[in-house]
């Protein structure tokens, strides 16, 4: 099979330039950033991605640059477009502002990657602070930003490409035609496709399991399931032991519809272990969200070793397996450059660990959502379960914000027509390939969603402090307080009451299915009395979870949802959530 080479340096993208390579038929891998050119020679085409890093800082990652000699097509793209441009002897500065978000892009020459495109002006998504001042020799510039004159460059001769702003993006309209010229350019045959990921994972399941047997950690969600579902057409379901913990963290009442599911997915013989006293236990008096989700990881793994030994399984015969997907991986900071952004629960250094050893089995672990949903699709599960909105490992701990003590905000947000107050929690978020951990703002005022789509990305793009913006739900805000928690019995029985009652509004509301996920928070937040919380609604259109568009829902519905929320026990107001990603995760934590 042909491939192309994606060098990476630690982009929450780079894998997602490998999944839009896929889905244009071609094989794409990838290589770490260090790869020596030769061993890069048998490839098609190469595409250097981006980074969190900065080409100028001493420290910077940097390819080997005779890859540049190897006559094979290059695609830079931001960092790899910076890095491409200084190798060969052009300028890279720090910008006087950087890009973050949409911007204009006018194309001036429509060659090379740019032949599909009109000369017109298309939207792009950006994401960088430098920019290059000055081409190398032998490059010209087929298109611009109205802050960035050389936002795409070529060297038609040496068949050599950059592009400062992400094509891989959905937000980047015209990004998979420039993604396809490249392929073309590269001549690389288009037969890889999802029967054949499917026909080369059973052979590398049976190859990499051996004689062994896989313990496997079920969730219900589409994941695990077909990663289970494969594992168990390579395997046989009889070498699968299935487990399923309940942590206490789930839906309401969805255990239950958890082994109904998993049943369909050929799941007979469940274990089904009861944890959450364990649970409530170890996160007593936990606030900080890395801490909660390590615990949570480590848990399932004591939990796992210990039904094995229970069980008087050998650990020599048996791997762990796992429906980790690329995002866990990117955002763990599981790869050589990334920055970390969250521990997934099935990326804590335990597993870390074992997977240096062998001993994990993850078969969907270079796939993204769209793609897990077609192998579902393929290997027969229903639509009910393939379609299901995605749900963290750890649950609504996640969703349950914890805070000790207030934490102040210096930033005085102004918006045009809106109130505006600042929150005294912080909650993470992501910008320009890093982790962020600020505070979230909150408009009161009309409602308009035309307004509020422009000034939520103005405001987190101008008060560094700020990495959310949400409008309030539920009437008007005179003082605000935060009650000091952690992870108990009864905030998750509220958050899981009020996650039932969104859950329902988005069923019967979103009939076109444009929320592909909607979390529901509960914060430790007290508006106009003490010792109360506060709901947050945060629906999000997304295709693979590295970008996503908050949902506009209709606004009567909303308030006669935060209506129904303000009744629950101990709740005193209702936010909805207006943040894209980036600046904000899907996720609060
Ligand atoms: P964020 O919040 O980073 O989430 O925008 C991206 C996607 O990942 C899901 N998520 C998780 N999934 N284990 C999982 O299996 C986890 O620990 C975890 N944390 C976040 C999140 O729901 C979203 O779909």
């Amino acid at each position: 099979m042909d491939k192309i080479a994606i060098l990476d340096f630690g982009s929450q993208f780079a894998h997602l330039l490998a999944n839009r390579i896929r889905r244009l038929g071609v094989y794409s891998e990838i290589i770490d950033a260090d790869t020596k050119a030769v061993d890069l020679k048998d490839y098609k085409g190469i595409i250097i991605s981006g980074s969190p890093a900065s080409v100028n800082a001493p420290d910077s990652p940097k390819a080997d640059p005779k890859i540049y000699e190897l006559g094979i097509p290059i695609l830079g793209v931001c960092y790899g477009h910076q890095l491409t441009m200084k190798t060969l002897g052009g300028e890279v500065r720090k910008g006087s502002v950087g890009e973050y978000g949409l911007t204009k892009f006018t194309v001036q020459k429509n060659t090379g990657v740019l032949s599909k495109l009109e000369q017109k002006t298309y939207q792009v998504y950006a994401s960088h602070f430098d920019s290059v001042g000055k081409l190398p020799e032998g490059f010209e510039a087929l298109g611009s930003t109205p802050d960035d004159q050389f936002s795409a460059t070529a060297n038609e001769e040496r068949r050599i490409y950059t592009l400062q702003f992400h094509p891989e993006v959905t937000h980047t309209e015209c990004g998979m035609q420039i993604l396809e010229s490249f392929v073309e350019i590269t001549g690389a045959n288009r037969d890889w496709s999802i029967d054949k990921f499917i026909e080369l994972e059973l052979d590398s399941i049976t190859k990499k399991v051996g004689d062994k047997k896989v313990f496997m950690l079920v969730s219900g969600g589409v994941d695990s399931s077909v990663a289970y579902v494969l594992l168990a057409k390579a395997l046989g379901p009889e070498r699968i032991y299935a487990m399923y913990v309940d942590t206490g963290f789930m839906r309401k009442n969805e255990s239950e519809e958890i082994k109904k599911f998993l049943k369909t997915a050929g799941v007979t013989d469940l274990h089904v272990e009861y944890a959450a006293e364990e649970y409530f236990m170890a996160l007593k008096n936990v606030y900080e969200p890395e801490q909660k989700r390590k615990i949570i990881g480590d848990k399932f793994l004591e939990i796992q070793r210990r039904v094995a030994q229970e069980l008087n399984l050998n650990p020599d015969e048996w791997l762990l397996g796992q429906g980790t997907i690329y995002p866990d991986t990117i955002e763990s900071g599981g790869t050589k450059n990334a920055d970390k952004i969250k521990t997934h629960h099935n990326r804590v250094p335990e597993i870390e660990e074992m997977i240096r050893q062998g001993k994990i089995i993850e078969p969907i672990k270079e796939l993204y959502k769209d793609e897990v949903r077609m192998v579902g699709r393929k290997l027969g599960l229903p639509d009910e379960m393939v379609d299901r909105h995605p749900f963290p490992g750890p649950g609504l701990a996640v969703r349950c914000l914890c805070a000790e003590v207030a934490e102040s905000c210096s930033a005085e947000v102004e918006a045009e027509g809106y109130k505006t107050n600042v929150l005294p929690i912080q909650s993470v978020g992501v910008q320009g390939d890093e982790r962020t951990y600020r505070h979230p703002a909150i408009l009161e005022g009309d409602h308009d969603w035309e307004k509020l789509r422009k000034l939520s990305p103005q405001i987190t793009n101008k008060y560094s402090e700020i990495n959310r913006v949400m409008f309030a739900a539920s009437g008007p805000i005179t003082s605000i307080s935060v009650t000091p928690s952690y992870l108990t019995e009864e905030r998750i029985a509220t958050l899981q009451e009020a996650d039932q009652l969104v859950m329902d509004f988005i069923r019967e509301t979103d009939k076109e299915g444009l929320v592909w996920q909607c979390p529901t928070v509960l914060l430790p937040i007290s508006i106009n009395a003490e010792g109360k919380e506060s709901i947050v609604i945060r629906p999000v259109s997304s295709t693979e979870a590295m970008t996503a568009n908050f949902t506009e829902l209709p606004w009567d519905g909303v308030q006669r949802l935060a209506e129904k929320l303000m009744q629950l026990p101990n709740i005193s107001a209702v936010f909805y959530d207006i943040t894209n990603k980036p600046p904000g995760t899907i996720e609060w934590e």
